[in-house]
């Protein structure tokens, strides 16, 4: 029986034995980065130094990453699948050889002082070539040298690895598979099949190619690389010889916690099971995303919007099963307890975790029940046109309406995913499309209502608009100053009467902070500082560390504006030409707009 945690030890005592040292993993939600929500793998943070950055570790390097992928929902509460897993990573930095890390990899998989997995039970696999890249013999003959007995040769869909959107350090690799023993399911079955006969554990990606731009081919990198990545959950679970990765270790205990209180077995058939690992996954996610150093909290944007989809879906899961949704926040202690002995933020985060987690339940419990009532009443509805329209010999298609869904996505807070997944389960498609077209509509509408600043403009063009414009930068710059650079924009909204502005923050404003901050607005206006717009590329205004939210293209040139030694933001504008214009500044509100996001109200007079 291995543990998690054996399993990182032996890891750890590995590649440090190998001449590897040790770094810290990163948070879970990537830095800068505005191309992906969550860190999808260890290399992920590492991109810099693939690309021949120095490391201050050396060349030689390796760690536990935690990592999210969104991309594999629908399979969850399969065997394999998970959103989030942890990444046993290491890498060689600067060169490739294969020989070597094959060499390695063998020894870690099949040596009794560590994995001792008997090599009858692996399987490997290795690049069949293409006009990119020649076969990789070498990686062959290595594997051969080690004595594997069964080896694939397998084209570019399975054996090259790039990051999500293909742009950036890449190349062949090679994939190791524990074989579960089960009969081939054709005379072709290799790895490549998904009957459940190989599982994927470990991948080590010579990183080779660098593709520059999305559409390139890839081009040949100067410097290098080797980058591997072990499946921390299906390596225990394999080790343990457990029929999935939620059968073994922590999420185990979940899962057995769950059915302690369900109305429903775990094995009492398919669709249960499900219901139960989804939990399982989905709560750990949430307590991951929850207690990630970067304070995201549900909401309908972004990483908050995944974070909403995971718990709603776990709340719609746990209905099935007849679980109260109340028991979450135990599920939330046992995975503190486990994964805060690696992460201190999660470890320190654990109120706020059970917090969060208690008000978005208490959000959607509400709602769940009309929701189904709702989503219930649209099926019927559909149901009786279908039989009207077969006396007249016409068919209709079995698919919900983008108004319908809609309005469970707007009334009832159904996810759109959450949607198009009751309505699969019940035979329908959803109208994907129509969905998307109400849903920017809407999002037009309340653009227009909030003034529309992110469109390049106020909604009126007045000078006291526009003076009050540059007072919100201002006051994001104090804010940022009192209480951190954690602290975001969350809402703005100009009308020439006054400012509103909705931010980040934990608690609510005391009347010194207040005035602290009224302070250093009014300093800024004193010191009559000219308010400068420059046009710049998106990785300028980044490399210049100018606030704002970089969802531009790469390439495409955004204004940024200046307010010299107090704020540096992308903006549309228009702003006053000089601080001074904007005379005094005073808060006449402060107010909890949602959880975790607060709301000022200012005035210039
Ligand atoms: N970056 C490689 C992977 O994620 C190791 O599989």
């Amino acid at each position: 029986m291995k543990t998690d945690r054996q399993l990182k030890e032996l890891w750890n005592k590995f590649f440090t034995k190998h001449g590897f040292k040790k770094i810290p993993g990163y948070s879970i939600i990537p830095e800068n980065d505005p191309t992906v929500l969550f860190t999808t793998a260890g290399m992920h943070p590492l991109v810099p130094y693939l690309l021949g950055e120095k490391h201050p570790y050396g060349e030689k390097i390796y760690d536990v990453q935690r990592c999210i992928r969104t991309n594999d929902i629908d399979e969850v509460g399969d065997n394999s699948h998970l959103t989030l897993f942890e990444m046993l990573g290491n890498w060689t930095l600067g060169t490739c050889d294969k020989k070597e890390m094959i060499k390695l990899s063998f020894e870690f998989l099949t040596s009794p002082e560590y994995l001792n997995i008997p090599v009858e039970r692996l399987a490997v696999t290795v690049f069949a070539g293409d006009e990119v890249a020649p076969r990789d013999d070498e990686a062959f003959n290595a594997w051969k040298e080690c004595g594997m007995k069964e080896i694939f040769f397998l084209p570019k869909e399975n054996n090259w690895w790039a990051l999500g959107g293909g742009v950036g350090p890449c190349g062949p690799d090679t994939e190791m598979f524990y074989d579960t023993g089960k009969p081939k399911c054709c005379e072709t079955c290799s790895p490549a099949c998904d009957c459940g006969k190989y599982l994927e554990i470990w991948n080590d990606v010579f990183m080779q190619y660098l593709v520059k731009n999305a559409g390139e081919k890839a081009e040949k990198l100067p410097r290098p690389n080797i980058d591997t990545g072990m499946g921390l959950e299906r390596t225990v679970a394999v080790l343990n010889g457990a029929k999935s990765v939620y059968d073994s270790g922590c999420l185990k205990r979940v899962i057995d916690f769950i059915a302690q209180y369900a109305g429903v077995g775990y094995e009492e058939s398919e669709k249960a099971t499900r219901f139960y690992r989804i939990i399982t996954d989905h709560l750990r996610s949430s307590v991951f995303i929850l207690g990630d150093e970067r304070g995201v909290t549900p909401s309908n944007v972004g990483q908050g919007y995944i974070l909403r989809r995971f718990i709603r879906r776990a709340i719609n899961c746990a209905r099935n099963i007849k679980f109260d949704c109340k028991h979450f926040a135990e599920i939330a202690d046992i995975y503190v307890d486990e994964y805060g002995q690696d992460y201190e933020d999660i470890a320190s985060k654990r109120e706020f975790i059970k917090e969060e987690l208690g008000k978005e339940v208490e959000k959607f419990s509400k709602a769940i029940e009309e929701g189904h009532k709702e989503f219930e009443k649209v099926i019927a509805g559909i149901e009786k046109h279908k039989e009207f329209a077969a006396k007249n010999g016409q068919t209709v298609e079995n698919k919900l309406g983008g108004k319908a869904v809609f309005r469970l996505y707007d009334t009832f807070g159904f996810p759109f995913e959450l949607t198009k997944e009751l309505a699969l389960e019940r035979g329908y498609e959803v109208d994907e499309n129509e969905f998307q077209e109400r849903f920017k509509e809407h999002q037009e509408k309340s653009r227009q209502a909030s003034a529309g600043m992110f469109k390049g403009g106020l909604a009126d063009d007045s000078k006291q608009s526009a003076y009050l414009h540059t007072a919100t930068h201002l006051l994001l710059a104090g804010l940022q100053k009192k209480y951190g650079k954690d602290v975001k924009q969350r809402g703005s909204n100009i009308t020439p009467e006054r400012l509103r502005f909705d931010f980040n923050l934990d608690h609510k404003m005391t009347k010194e902070e207040i005035e602290e901050i009224e302070n250093f607005v009014n300093d800024a206006i004193a010191k009559e500082i000219p308010v400068v717009c420059k046009t710049m590329t998106v990785e300028e205004a980044k490399a210049e560390g100018a606030e704002g939210i970089f969802t531009n293209k790469y390439g495409s040139e955004v204004k940024v504006y200046t307010i010299e030694g107090v704020s540096k933001e992308i903006c549309g504008g228009p702003h006053a030409e000089n601080t001074k214009d904007l005379h005094h500044f005073k808060i006449v509100k402060e107010e909890s707009s949602s959880s975790g996001i607060r709301r000022i109200k200012a005035i210039l007079d």
